[in-house]
């Protein structure tokens, strides 16, 4: 069997161990993935079971989170390097805040970082998970400090049966959350059409409707309003600060009703608990081009909010700001 294949099952497994959220996430997954699951995953990623134990694949997933961004893998993209002599994992002059891998969890990295990549072709459904779990599970829990059920219960909590998504992603959200019953209208809303494509299929039971549309901009499309709008992890992708950027709240104002509610997701660099290893990523995402956030304070966020909605609530965790307003 492919490793990415078999990757993408243990994946699964270590996905549960993160929704568990019983203490340390790597501690769970050792508890429970099977030993004979174990020895398949690491003979397809080509190690000697006895030599690579539970522990040393542990701490490689975890690893290897640091290393994926939007699906691509930084490792091949920006030039993050495992240095055989040290075993630090290092981008240009800085070294990388966590512990330092041991010589097999390297080569671990280095191996499951070469399936994904090869699979990445073929095995689109599996990447998506991965991407879902890197991004959403590992960067969220492990750099920016917010577990993605955050996210999910504020979406939960605001989403009706006639909601618009903005900067739809992989449609992770749409497809966890719950819509109760009856009919549910769903519209897309994105800038890529790949992600419009990608979201629409996987929610395809709910039959979305895709915009393809650049948000900083006016926007002018034929449709109803919505009772609810989201918009998770785009402001901190948008160019310009904070305050240009929330335009976009301006600009999708006429969709909404006017008892209908906004609500969403960014990560801030001032205002918030920003961990080294938190500081350290967005250095590298802003100087790359996949933040633009390096000025986005929670300050900023509430005046902004402030001034154009009648109420609304920011909760943060770690570095991320959690938010819902109404009109
Ligand atoms: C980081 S993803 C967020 C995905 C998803 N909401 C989540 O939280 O997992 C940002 C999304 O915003 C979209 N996007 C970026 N700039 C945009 C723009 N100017 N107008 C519309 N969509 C945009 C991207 O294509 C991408 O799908």
């Amino acid at each position: 069997m492919h490793p990415v294949n078999i990757l993408h099952r243990k994946l699964i497994v270590a996905w549960k161990s993160y929704n568990s959220d019983s203490g340390e996430w790597s501690a769970t997954y050792k508890k429970n993935i099977e030993l004979a699951d174990h020895k398949e995953l690491v003979e397809a990623l080509g190690f000697d079971p006895d030599k690579v134990t539970a522990e040393v694949i542990a701490e490689a997933y975890e690893i290897t989170g640091y290393l994926f961004d939007d699906g691509a893998i930084i490792f091949y993209n920006v030039g993050f390097r495992i240095k055989a002599d040290g075993g630090r994992i290092q981008n240009g002059r800085q070294r990388h805040a966590l512990n330092e891998p041991g010589h097999k969890t390297k080569e671990v990295i280095l191996e499951i970082s070469r399936a994904v990549e090869r699979g990445q072709a073929i095995y689109s459904k599996p990447i998506l998970t991965v991407y879902d779990l890197w991004v959403l599970g590992f960067s969220n829990k492990f750099i920016w400090k917010c577990p993605t059920y955050n996210i999910l219960n504020n979406f939960n909590e605001h989403v009706s049966s006639n909601h618009l998504d903005i900067g739809v992603g992989t449609g992770y959200f749409l497809d966890k959350c719950q819509f109760g019953t009856g009919n549910v209208n769903i519209a897309l809303m994105d800038l890529n059409q790949n992600s419009l494509d990608e979201a629409a299929k996987r929610i395809e039971r709910y039959n979305p409707v895709k915009y393809k549309v650049n948000v900083l901009e006016k926007i002018n499309i034929d449709t109803d309003r919505f009772d609810s709008i989201s918009l998770n992890y785009l402001f901190h992708c948008l160019p310009g600060n904070l305050t240009e950027k929330l335009i976009v709240l301006d600009n999708v104002d006429h969709l909404l009703n006017e008892s209908g509610v906004i609500f969403g997701s960014t990560i801030l660099t001032s205002g918030v608990n920003t961990s080294r290893s938190a500081k350290a990523l967005m250095r590298i995402y802003n100087k790359k081009g996949i933040f633009d956030n390096s000025t986005d304070s929670l300050d900023d966020l509430k005046k902004y909010l402030t001034k154009k909605y009648s109420s609304f609530s920011i909760t943060t965790h770690g570095c991320v700001a959690i938010f819902s307003a109404i009109k």
